[in-house]
């Protein structure tokens, strides 16, 4: 399993610390959850926060656009070279333009689905994406209860992707701890995000980490 802490359960008055611990702690990515205030009701860190976070980061960066104007977002992140930059399929008009947008400007596209969404909502873009994203909260806030349908939406999409495209991902994102963990393995997941399980674990960072994996 790979791990990608996200930096929104992190002291932010201590940002480049908190993403050099995650780093030494063992986590594959950097998860960034970017927030504008329309498409979720909250409002995170925009390129000049992610810039900083990028210089601390020694692991790549896996960028979470929560917003409305997807492509204006793309462009401005495009430039610190993330690794992923996932958008969500619900707020795209053009979803197959902005993955091949993506893809030009040398970043691995990735589609996110809520938690009331149907794998087989995209099935025909799956070919063109390098990891699909499914929500296990709703997306918005650190801090939230888990929402189980996400292991029978794991199992469907690794059906999919096992059909149309093997080297996809999958990745799960909201209350991801060590327990789930196991059913989100055993279906299929990829890559967790973890926020609050992996900051606020009694035991450290490093831990915490490991225990996911
Ligand atoms: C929610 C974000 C998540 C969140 C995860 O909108 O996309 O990345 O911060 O935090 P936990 O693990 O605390 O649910
Ligand atoms: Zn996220």
């Amino acid at each position: 399993m790979q791990v990608a802490p996200s930096i929104l359960s992190a002291d932010f008055g201590h940002l480049a610390r908190d993403v050099e611990a995650i780093c030494e702690g063992g986590c594959d990515f950097v998860h960034v959850d970017v927030m504008d205030g329309h498409f979720v009701p909250n409002l995170t860190i925009g390129p000049v926060v992610v810039s900083a976070v990028s210089k601390a980061a020694t692991k790549p960066l896996d960028i979470h656009l929560m917003v409305e104007n997807n492509t204006f977002f793309v462009d401005l992140f495009a430039p610190l070279k993330p690794e992923f930059i996932s958008f969500h399929i619900e707020e795209e008009k053009h979803p197959h333009r902005l993955v091949q947008h993506i893809r030009s400007l040398g970043i691995r596209p990735a589609l996110v689905l809520n938690p009331h969404m149907p794998p087989e909502s995209i099935e025909f873009l799956l070919e063109d994406v390098d990891m699909v994203l499914l929500m296990s909260v709703n997306p918005g806030f650190g801090g939230q209860k888990f929402i189980s349908n996400v292991v029978e939406r794991t199992k469907r999409l690794k059906a999919l992707i096992e059909k149309i495209n093997p080297n996809c991902l999958i990745e799960v994102d909201g209350g991801v701890n060590d327990v789930n963990v196991k059913a989100l393995a055993e279906a299929g997941v990829d890559v967790v995000v973890a926020g609050s399980f992996v900051y606020k674990h009694p035991k450290g960072i490093a831990t915490a980490i490991a225990a996911l994996k």
